[in-house]
């Protein structure tokens, strides 16, 4: 059998494979956060087509860290109920799923939260919009919701949480020097820069407990200048592991990073697959922790060399899976081709205009199928 389709563990969590649904904003839950039918429905879809891990959308952890509508909140109790129906959904197929925690600090929209955002320093040019640099006392807040998002998501039954630090958001920001001037105990150095998250880290762990699932996903790069480079990457990973992450999952780039955001476009190729693989090696050769490769992989093929390879030791797509929940399924069926997505983004549109995400491009060819016939 393939390795890609072996079952493993991560820190005690079994999984039927090596492939991961990378955390995708659905667009799909109400506004104050809470899970809708269509959600648990759009997680329960994931887990009949067999992807081994679902990662959550990002869930905001503090209602000013909220970065887009119609977003994910764990931010008070009263949502763990609906999360819970996630979790109930997902396990009922058999499948496995973490939380995606987040904070997006100075990528927070003032629009839906009607507050200043956050950020680690207060940079004219840097932000798009104002923010208010945060203060000790915002930090250690920040350090305490996380905290008690993770301990709500073990409560709605999550088998894991996956501290979101990549693409611009809060946690990427403090380890970026490009947004991160601070000159106290939380800026400088790339392990002050990273201080934030070993107390992010540290307060989750002790919210769950040892043999809970703690993932992180990290920029490999940011692909701006001045943001944070490989070598830093690399020296964070490090100190992760030192903090005893279960696994990390290595993306790249932001919104603001042209061509290299982390949901580049025009996969026609396997050449241009799975572009953070270059970084992942170079991660594979220096540290133990579990590594989750995302990043425009598209090909049963090159999923495999990357595992048979060493290069990582899993897979993780998100816009193949809007298109197709069932792509591993189908994978596993025999049928080889590629995942039938265009990584033309287009699907970010519907989750924007509130009608929650989806193919487009599929969309609209079951539709002209629909007038044919
Ligand atoms: C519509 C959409 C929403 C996304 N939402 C998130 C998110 O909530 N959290 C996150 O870490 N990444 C998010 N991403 C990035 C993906 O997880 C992934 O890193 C990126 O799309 C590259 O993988 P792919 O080429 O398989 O799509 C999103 C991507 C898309 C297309």
């Amino acid at each position: 059998m393939s390795k890609v389709f072996e079952a493993t563990e991560i820190k005690g969590m079994q999984l039927s494979n090596r492939f991961v649904r990378s955390a995708t904003w659905e667009g799909m839950a109400q506004d104050d956060g809470s899970v809708t039918p269509a959600l648990v429905d759009c997680m329960s879809q994931l887990a009949e087509g067999q992807v081994g891990l679902i990662i959550s959308s990002h869930a905001y952890v503090r209602p000013e860290g909220q970065a887009a509508a119609k977003q994910i909140g764990v931010y008070k109790d009263v949502l763990v109920t609906g999360l819970r129906q996630i979790t109930q959904a997902v396990h009922g197929q058999g499948g496995k799923i973490v939380l995606q925690i987040s904070h997006s600090g100075c990528l927070a929209n003032p629009k839906l939260t009607s507050q200043m955002p956050l950020a680690p320093s207060s940079v004219k040019g840097v932000s798009t919009s104002p923010c208010k640099e945060m203060t000790v006392g915002d930090i250690q807040e920040l350090i305490e919701a996380f905290s008690l998002a993770a301990q709500r998501a073990k409560k709605a039954g999550f088998d894991g949480v996956q501290i979101h630090a990549a693409h611009g958001y809060l946690m990427n920001q403090f380890l970026s020097p490009l947004f991160n001037k601070r000159t106290d105990a939380y800026g400088g150095s790339v392990e002050k820069r990273y201080q934030i998250l070993r107390e992010v880290l540290k307060g989750v762990r002790s919210a769950v407990g040892s043999g809970f699932p703690v993932l992180i996903k990290l920029n490999s790069q940011d692909f701006l200048e001045g943001g944070l480079t490989l070598e830093d990457s690399l020296r964070i990973g490090r100190l992760l592991q030192e903090d005893g992450i279960d696994a990390i999952e290595l993306s790249g780039g932001s919104l603001r990073s042209g061509q290299l955001t982390p949901f580049r476009k025009g996969i026609t190729n396997e050449e241009k697959e799975a572009y953070f693989l270059e970084a992942a090696k170079v991660f594979k050769r220096a540290i133990k922790v579990p590594l989750i490769l995302v990043g425009g992989i598209r090909s049963l093929a090159v999923a495999e060399r990357i595992v048979e390879q060493g290069w990582a030791d899993y897979i993780s797509m998100s816009r193949p899976f809007i298109r197709e929940p069932g792509l591993i399924k189908r994978w596993k069926s025999g049928d080889l081709r590629k995942a039938s997505c265009l990584s033309d983004n287009q699907c970010f549109g519907p989750a924007a205009a509130g009608e929650g995400i989806y193919c487009v491009v599929d969309k609209n060819e079951k539709q002209k199928g629909t007038e044919r016939s």
